[in-house]
């Protein structure tokens, strides 16, 4: 038996100052805010070994069994941890076709922080994109973003309509330090809808292209401002909105009391819609919607989404998805989650900072960006320095990051090949799924890879598709 409650006055405190910092911010190691309760194994492999599947690989990494790779930093894209809660949800997720319950939870869950008039599901970002740019989109007309996202860029061309990427002069500069590098150009967005055919604005939190780097709200008011002018609506790509409203949280002046909750709300109030990626801030494994608050252009969407995702109700989920996204949606927005999340990306990019080596600067929110053509400077960008450099942090310590530079963006519309604004290696970081330590292991292997950059050589594609070639192309070294 538990005794009751003493009725007299409390026994004096231990704890005498009220004056301390969160956990986190106290101590210089990071835990993780969570313990974990279920273990994947990891196949640890030979140099050799990985050697003999990059040669089967065609030099690409997505080409990769993941089985064998130690420390896959591909993508933070449904790579992450689910919570117990999120578990639970997937047992009560309902099946129905029509009107589950389990939508009812998921859209509840959108509408707390986005509260648009409708919300249509989708099996991932994607395809809210290709329904939006498919009935927005078209020949002869404009989509402005801070940076297109490369599935945004390959839905709004494969419309037709050509996809500019308007971030502030600072974005594009991988050294440069500004606290909110993702921010749009107001003065060249005002100038293409000036002179083009644009049926809306993007606006992506946090810019994944542009080194998952945050968007203001001042900014966000002023591209607000351009949209009410020439009477367009703003979208927001929003697939890492709490780790954008964290780093407004921590940087913009006024918003520091503010709640994450209230800050996403205050994003959400600015814009007309949102296409959105629930494998990223929505701490699924799978899943996406796309919602907007004009019934005319919902109309439309649900009619396409009928024909290639499913009923307006599940729209390429399955019930227990839905359980997931909507549980994740609640979990996401904890400051104690936000705090660890970004402080522990910015661990590694502070590590790989201090041994030397280029990264764009400051740490973005889910990944630390490495400049390669930068640290490869004696490979030119039509020999993939990001790849070389991909492909060398395999073959050292089996981790798998993500070209992100002339491979994924050089090929043209028009079939000519340019180099990309940069050539960056992605080190995405999965959510609560990695330790400190698998992260000291990454720093190690990536600060002797650095040490030895010089050797390091170019390649040359041998095999591209028409479309989004990093996916499937295959490399020879040179
Ligand atoms: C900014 C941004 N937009 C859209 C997408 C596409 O989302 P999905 O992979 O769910 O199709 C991604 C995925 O990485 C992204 O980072």
């Amino acid at each position: 038996m538990f005794q009751d409650r003493h009725d007299g006055p409390p026994p004096p405190r231990l704890l005498r100052s009220s004056a301390y910092a969160p956990v986190v911010d106290r101590w210089k190691t990071i835990i993780e805010p969570f313990r974990i309760k279920s273990v994947e194994p990891i196949r640890m492999t030979t140099v050799a070994e990985r050697d003999e599947h990059l040669q089967e690989a065609g030099y690409n990494l997505f080409n990769l069994h993941a089985a064998d790779v130690i420390i896959d930093l591909l993508t933070d894209s449904g790579t992450g941890a689910m919570s117990a809660e999120q578990w639970a949800g997937i047992q009560r997720g309902d099946e129905s076709y029509a009107g589950s319950p389990s939508f009812f939870r998921f859209r509840d869950a959108v509408h707390e922080l986005f509260p648009f008039r409708h919300v249509i599901p989708t099996h991932q970002g994607r395809a809210a994109e290709k329904i939006l740019f498919s009935v927005l989109g078209g020949p002869g007309r404009t989509i402005p973003n801070n940076t297109h996202f490369d599935t945004t860029r390959a839905n709004v061309e494969f419309s037709g309509a050509e996809a500019v990427d308007l971030v502030i002069a600072e974005g594009r500069v991988p050294s440069t330090e500004h606290p909110f590098k993702g921010n749009m150009d107001l003065d060249a967005l005002e100038r293409v809808l000036d002179e083009r055919d644009v049926p809306c604005v993007v606006v992506t939190v946090t810019n994944n292209s542009g080194g998952g780097q945050p968007v203001s709200m001042e900014n966000l008011r002023g591209v607000r401002a351009a949209c009410d002018r020439h009477g367009l609506p703003l979208f927001l790509d929003a697939c890492r909105f709490a780790e954008n409203a964290w780093f407004v949280k921590q940087r913009e002046p006024g918003y520091e009391e503010h709640p994450i909750a209230d800050i996403v709300r205050e994003m959400a109030a600015l814009a007309d819609g949102m296409t959105m990626s629930a494998k990223k801030d929505g701490l699924a494994n799978m899943g996406g919607w796309l919602a907007c608050d004009d019934d005319e252009l919902a109309e439309q969407c649900r009619n396409l989404l009928i024909l290639t995702e499913g009923f307006p109700t599940y729209g390429g989920l399955s019930g227990r998805d839905l359980e997931a996204v909507a549980q994740g949606l609640r979990e996401v927005v904890d400051e104690d989650y936000l705090r660890y999340r970004v402080r522990s990306t910015a661990y590694l990019g502070d590590a790989l900072d201090a041994a030397g080596v280029p990264i764009v600067k400051p740490p973005g929110g889910h990944a630390i960006y490495i400049d390669a053509r930068a640290l490869l400077a004696h490979v030119p960008p039509l020999q993939y320095p990001g790849q070389a450099l991909a492909l060398a942090l395999y073959l050292e310590g089996g981790i798998r990051g993500c070209e992100i530079g002339t491979v994924m963006f050089g090929r043209q519309p028009d079939g000519s090949e340019e180099p990309g604004a940069m050539d960056l290696v992605r080190l995405a970081i999965p959510r609560r799924t990695y330790t400190q330590s698998h992260v000291d292991y990454v720093i190690e292997v990536m600060a002797t890879v650095a040490a030895r950059a010089d050797e390091l050589r170019g390649l040359r594609i041998v095999f591209e598709p028409a479309a989004l070639r990093h996916f499937t192309a295959r490399f020879e070294p040179l």
